[in-house]
């Protein structure tokens, strides 16, 4: 069969200037791991690798771009699982530039699914994937941390969780977690999804990034998903597992996506999460329930991914 592979740049409210940009680097990392697989790659080196460019370019919330928690600190999250048993995460993670290759060294060289903070740091050190914590935390992060804590103390935000919402309103660049799904030529499915969490954030805070069934999941001859969105609503509602239970019952992966988002907004609200997913057939599909979200996919037939950034009121299919 033909791959296929779609991926993601977050869900929110999207930033004028960036948007070009951003679905460059988005249309690059679907090529990159399209082309992986089309050599005869698995699906699971096409997402690691996908987001391995998104993590670089710093223009995401993830890798490189990651944001900053309260007390001026990068703590990253990423999570990775295809359908063939391998499932790997790493969370709150200081000084790595890359978790999702972490995250894939945690599945393929330990026995545990997830690691967290220092304890993820040691094994990234072994493994010759630390980096200074200056490659994450940059002068001009610090500064946008300054100007954000001085809104906070006008009182010009928000209370933790509560007001999320509103945070997500204000600060269109918060949900920038960037991750991919993907089929390979054999069927096999893959997931990943890495983050910088959102500014402001408590140190020690955890996403849905790193959680299976939340931030990322996959189900063998069934497809796989990644999530990105406001992390605490995404667990509370497990919206990867959601949209691979779907494709289990016969769903293709642009009709799961979307049964699962309008479930979740049932359940809990409007503006809070967007999910891509692949299916065994190789259809790819995404779904949001922000103002937008930015995706980038590649299918059978496709000479080169597209990028779109489609807005709440034109959600459509993808392939
Ligand atoms: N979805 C990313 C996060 O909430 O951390």
């Amino acid at each position: 069969m033909r791959p296929a592979i779609i991926v993601h740049g977050g869900a929110g409210r999207l930033r004028g200037e960036d948007v070009g940009r951003r679905l460059e680097v988005l249309r690059e990392a679907a090529d990159k791991g399209y082309e992986i697989m089309a050599r005869g790659g698995s699906a699971l080196d096409a997402v690691v690798e996908a987001v391995v460019v998104l993590e670089d370019s710093g223009l995401f919330n993830a890798g490189l771009g990651s944001a900053l928690t309260f007390d001026g600190v990068a703590e990253l999250d990423a999570g990775v699982m295809d359908g063939e048993g391998l499932i790997g995460a790493v969370a709150a993670v200081r000084r790595v530039k890359n978790p999702v290759v972490l995250a894939r060294r945690v599945a393929e060289l330990t026995d545990h699914v997830l690691l967290v903070g220092e304890g993820a740091e040691r094994l990234a050190r072994i493994l010759g994937l630390e980096v200074p914590e200056e490659v994450l935390v940059t002068r001009e992060k610090l500064e946008r941390l300054r100007e954000l804590k001085a809104r906070w103390a006008r009182g010009e935000d928000y209370t933790w969780l509560a007001k999320l919402r509103k945070l997500a309103e204000e600060h269109p660049g918060y949900f920038g977690t960037v991750g991919a799904a993907a089929v390979d030529r054999e069927g096999r499915v893959a997931a990943a999804t890495s983050t910088g969490g959102y500014w402001l954030k408590l140190r020690g805070r955890v996403g849905d990034t790193p959680i299976p069934g939340a931030g990322f999941y996959a189900l063998r001859g069934v497809g796989a998903c990644s999530a990105t969105g406001i992390g605490e609503y995404i667990i509370r509602f497990s919206l990867c597992r959601a949209v691979c239970e779907l494709m289990a019952k016969g769903l293709p992966a642009e009709q799961a996506a979307r049964e699962a988002i309008s479930r979740m907004s049932a359940e809990l609200g409007e503006g809070l999460a967007g999910v891509v997913a692949v299916d065994a057939n190789g259809g790819v599909g995404y779904a949001f329930n922000t103002e937008a979200m930015t995706v980038a996919y590649r299918a059978a037939g496709m000479e080169r991914a597209a990028a779109l950034a489609p807005r709440k009121a034109d959600q459509r299919a993808t392939a």
